[in-house]
């Protein structure tokens, strides 16, 4: 069952994205070699709940933490942990923020220090890919267009499109009916609607697409443990178009010339 947000909803869908873009601005002030993934959790939670918002992975199906932290072949669902940041890798950092009964998602991966030229070419085909993604999310379209617009950008790159881990519906659960795959046939799928509020998340690998769960039952790694990069937005069909609820503009102020 997919439902649609009235634009009353759509504010309060708004100012949850907004609150989550600012805590993930927080934590990219500290993104560098040394700090530990569970120094960024405690800063975003701490953020989080001192403006109001409730961390929203903190305790949903038992997961441990405020932050969804993935260092290297991390795809999604890493806990935050001692491991210290080190020179060259990469870290993506996921986290939820429901605010007055809404939620928004979105997720960022981080280069720590220099990066390998190739993996940093994964990063910036993972987010371009996201934006296309975006693009094709328009009413009357359907979302195995934004699926096929992710796929074909990205395998044309050289890169695979991890398929057990999806984008969703998002409003005032963090997960609702679509799922929103990253990859696909054009014109399958559900039908975009004026109102429909979705979370579009490409994971996308440098080696081969297949993933492993570990056995915490949470932590999604690559199999062949190259890398893989992660980057997403919550967004509103608006208008006939898809509107960007959260912001990487956060993030850029934090990490100036360093922003890719
Ligand atoms: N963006 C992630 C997802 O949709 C957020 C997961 S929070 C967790 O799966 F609690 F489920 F880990
Ligand atoms: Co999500």
């Amino acid at each position: 069952m997919i439902y649609l947000k009235t634009p009353q909803e759509i504010e309060k869908m708004q100012a949850a994205c907004t609150l989550v873009s600012q805590a993930m601005g927080e934590v990219a002030k500290l993104v560098a070699p040394g700090v530990t993934t569970h120094k960024l959790d405690t800063v975003a939670r701490e953020f989080i709940l001192d403006n109001g918002g409730k961390p929203a992975c903190l305790g949903y199906g038992g997961f441990p933490a405020t932050l969804c932290i993935e260092v290297n072949e991390t795809v999604v669902h890493g806990f935050p942990s001692n491991y210290a940041l080190r020179e060259g890798d990469i870290i993506g950092i996921d986290t939820v923020v429901e605010l007055d009964g809404y939620n928004g998602d979105m997720c960022y991966t981080f280069p720590v220090g220099q990066v390998d030229e190739k993996v940093m070419k994964l990063l910036v085909t993972t987010k371009e890919s996201l934006y296309k993604g975006i693009a094709a999310c328009k009413v009357d379209k359907r979302i195995g267009d934004i699926a096929n617009a992710i796929q074909t950008y990205c395998e044309a790159r050289g890169y695979t499109v991890v398929r057990e881990m999806c984008g969703h519906g998002i409003g005032r659960k963090m997960h609702e009916d679509p799922e929103v795959p990253n990859y696909g046939r054009r014109g399958t799928g559900a039908v975009i609607r004026n109102g429909m509020c979705i979370a579009i998340e490409p994971m996308i690998n440098l080696g081969s697409r297949n993933i492993v769960i570990e056995r915490d039952g949470w932590t999604c790694r690559t199999k062949d443990r190259k890398p893989s990069a992660h980057y997403e937005h919550t967004v509103a069909v608006v208008d006939g178009e898809a509107k960007i609820l959260t912001t990487f503009d956060y993030i850029q102020q934090a990490m100036g010339d360093r922003f890719i």
